[in-house]
């Protein structure tokens, strides 16, 4: 009887409390519950949510109105915060969010956000080296581990994918994206998000579409410098990997720090509330990068603080990163009718949006349990497949003299710091990773070759010099080993943001140890490692076995060595071309034909008024979607259904592709298509479809791509679809240069 009473009157507390407060009853429609609860906020409230501040490392640098640690908790305790950043683990994320709940007027729970790039504990390779695996399975894997392990540690939401397509090798951050086309970083970015999202449940975390948009077209590879690309160029190279992201369902977007056609991205209508929100129905929130809305002050285009939260609020963008520009100002501009209350409300809601979907009102605690942090982070199983996916990544650029695989060498001389190195397997976007868990290229080697005699030499130090002492010893060691295997590269920490470089050709010292290990006589495998394509001329030139590791993650040197061993048959295919010299950035496959075309050994009186170098050629060392396997393919037998098509129909376009090895491999077959005659003009070639393929040693497949009418679109410059009659060329290959061709007509 007790017992009953008891639970009645509870019951009866629930009835009392849910009259008195709506948007606390489960029971009912997201949407009525975000109405009741706006109705029941201050405008001091409503700003507050859309306030984002920095409780834990500086991922940007300190803004001048920053209210300091103590400042941040009074804000929380007012109702002046909506999330934070870079506060991560159960303990701290618990805390912070028990204050929200239990100490904040109206208990609004907090999204904790953290940048988690390519995992959060057990980090997987870089994204540009996974787009090179060309395997979205493994990209859609790797984010549903890293957001397994984030949201396990009390995260809801991370700042990826990024999918800026970029050409520029000079910016640090191409080590984010996923290389220079916009149908392949599309289809990753999707599958990122599939990967991150999940089901919205507390097993994964909310993804966010960065950096919106263009970011990738930053002048020189410089960071934070200006964008200026023309409508055109936005539609079809940069706009359509955000729009596959959005179609995946990607629950945030971030503005970028460019301006695009002069109006910086966070406060700029045409792109957020035009073009995400009108025409590609976006219903999400955009959050700011990181002091955005601010820096609308330094671009020029916001005289002061008031103006530019103005400003972004107007253009659809809602929550301010750490800037400060909302929290100190909109409470006026709201009140004095500069901002109205409709538009508040609307940005207000879509923050709660996320946090009813994530069932944060109902159980706000439900991403902090520590005993499943523990068992989460770095799990056998995670480590397995960041160990696969390292494999997958590494991109085979030169095996001339067959050398790789090395089968049980007995001696095998290792030189450069980046063999030894724990700190440079990891980049700055790390997330939780730590240096001590990583396993080295020695440390790969070592569990591979367990019965080999291993000899490292440092010779060139983590800042490339060589040392030339080292030369003697290198000499004496040489001689007993099989093989030498040379590291060179950049330190892991040069890939990511604020780390762009006006050169990345190897060192001076990388060069000279190079030398010094071809001078002994012996075999030479290179190794190299970085966050984006580096300068290979003078390597490849002089040496004939070059693997190009990019940054492979805690995993990086058991996924060397699985690779250098043959146990994984290198299957990766570059997506950013490699560039001959610096001059030549940027190169990219995708390019227009120009008025005056040029090809590379075409030489003459009838090759001068063209457009070429005089000291370089004009196509790069290699191409994107260019790598080898340690099968060889032969391709022939190009067939495409049919001769013309309409605007409705379809072709198959088939090919036959033979591996002429003796070594089971998996080859990437890519399908481009170039619309020959077009108003306004198109690339010499797009991609348009890929497939991985498995080809047994000596056995032949055909593979067929299924090529609808509507993949021979483009854009123009408002983003309307054209589909033109004409001339097409199709090509398939192994490659972007080297393909078959076919024709077709679109009548
Ligand atoms: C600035 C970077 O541009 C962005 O990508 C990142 O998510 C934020 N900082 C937060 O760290």
């Amino acid at each position: 009887m007790k017992k009953l009473t008891l639970s009645l009157s509870f019951a009866l507390l629930a009835i009392v409390s849910f009259a008195q407060s709506p948007y606390k009853n489960a029971s009912l429609s997201d949407e009525a519950r975000i109405a009741d609860l706006l109705s029941r906020m201050t405008v001091e409230e409503k700003v507050g949510q859309l306030n984002q501040v920095n409780g834990g490392v500086l991922t940007g640098p300190s803004v001048a109105n920053d209210p300091g640690a103590q400042g941040k908790i009074q804000l929380l305790k007012d109702g002046m915060v909506g999330s934070f950043l870079n506060v991560v683990g159960t303990e701290q994320t618990l805390a912070t969010q028990k204050i929200a709940v239990e100490q904040t007027r109206l208990g609004i729970p907090l999204l904790f956000a953290f940048d988690v790039i390519h995992g959060y504990k057990t980090v997987f390779p870089i994204p540009l080296a996974e787009a090179a695996s060309w395997d979205l399975d493994a990209a859609e894997k790797s984010a549903s581990i890293a957001a397994k392990e984030a949201s396990s540690a009390g995260l809801h939401w991370t700042f990826a994918p990024m999918m800026d397509m970029s050409r520029e090798p000079r910016w640090g951050r191409v080590m984010e994206g996923s290389g220079e086309d916009p149908y392949l970083q599309g289809k990753f970015a999707a599958a990122r998000v599939k990967g991150f999202q999940g089901n919205f449940d507390e097993n994964h975390v909310l993804a966010t579409i960065k950096h919106f948009a263009a970011y990738g077209a930053v002048e020189a590879g410089r960071e934070y410098n200006t964008v200026d690309v023309s409508r055109y160029a936005l539609w079809n190279y940069y706009l359509p990997s955000y729009k596959a992201a959005v179609d995946a369902g990607a629950a945030t977007v971030m503005n970028s720090f460019n301006f695009v056609d002069g109006v910086p991205a966070s406060g700029n209508d045409y792109l957020v509330n035009k073009v995400l929100r009108d025409k590609w129905g976006f219903d999400g929130m955009v959050v700011s990068d990181w002091a955005s809305f601010g820096e609308m002050m330094n671009h020029g285009y916001s005289k002061d603080a008031e103006q530019a939260a103005i400003q972004a609020i107007m253009a659809g963008s809602d929550m301010d990163m750490e800037a400060g520009v909302t929290r100190t100002t909109l409470v006026n501009s709201v009140k004095e009718g500069k901002v109205p209350m409709a538009v508040l409300d609307e940005a207000v809601s879509r923050v709660l949006a996320l946090k009813f979907k994530l069932g944060l009102f109902d159980n706000p605690y439900k991403y902090h349990d520590a005993a499943k942090e523990k068992a989460t982070l770095m799990a056998d199983a995670h480590l397995a497949e960041a160990r696969k996916a390292a494999g997958n990544t590494m991109t085979l650029l030169k095996n001339s003299d067959g050398v790789l695989p090395l089968n049980s060498p007995k001696s095998i001389l290792v030189l450069g710091h980046l063999a030894e190195s724990q700190d440079d397997v990891l980049d700055f976007w790390k997330g939780q990773g730590e240096h001590k868990y990583t396993v080295t290229i020695l440390e790969g080697l070592k569990a591979k070759y367990p019965k080999a005699k291993l000899t490292f030499i440092r010779s060139v130090s983590r800042e490339g010099d060589f040392d030339a002492s080292s030369v003697k010893e290198m000499k004496k060691a040489a001689k007993k080993a099989d093989v030498i295997i040379a590291t060179i590269g950049l330190f892991g920490d040069l890939a990511g943001e604020a780390r762009s470089l006006s050169d990345v050709s190897p060192s001076d010292g990388q060069m000279e140890m190079l030398a010094n290990a071809k001078a002994t006589g012996k075999t030479v495998v290179i190794l190299v490692q970085a966050g984006r394509p580096m300068i290979m001329t003078d390597v490849v030139k002089d040496f004939n076995t070059v693997l190009y590791t990019w940054i492979g993650g805690t995993q990086h040197g058991h996924g060397v060595a699985d690779v250098l061993s043959g146990d994984v048959n290198p299957s990766a295919k570059t997506v950013m071309s490699f560039p001959v010299a610096m001059g030549q950035i940027p190169v990219y496959y995708n390019h227009y034909n120009g008025s005056r075309p040029h090809i590379d050994g075409n030489e003459g009186p009838a090759h001068f008024w063209v457009s070429r170098y005089r000291d370089i050629p004009n196509e790069p060392l290699y191409p994107f979607g260019y790598g080898l396997s340690y099968s060889t393919y032969e391709y022939s037998d190009l067939k495409i259904s049919k001769s013309s098509i309409n605007q409705n129909e379809s072709v198959t376009v088939s090919v036959n592709i033979k591996n002429t090895s003796d070594v089971d491999g998996t080859e990437i077959v890519q399908l481009y298509i170039r619309d020959l005659v077009a108003q306004p003009v198109r690339p010499v070639k797009e991609l348009k479809d890929f497939a991985r393929v498995e080809i047994a040693a000596g056995q032949s497949k055909t593979v067929t791509f299924e090529l609808p009418a509507t993949k021979l679109s483009f854009f123009d410059q408002d983003g309307n679809v054209l589909l033109q009659k004409g001339a097409f060329k199709v090509f398939v290959g192994t490659n972007s240069r080297d393909v078959l061709e076919g024709d077709l007509e679109l009548r």
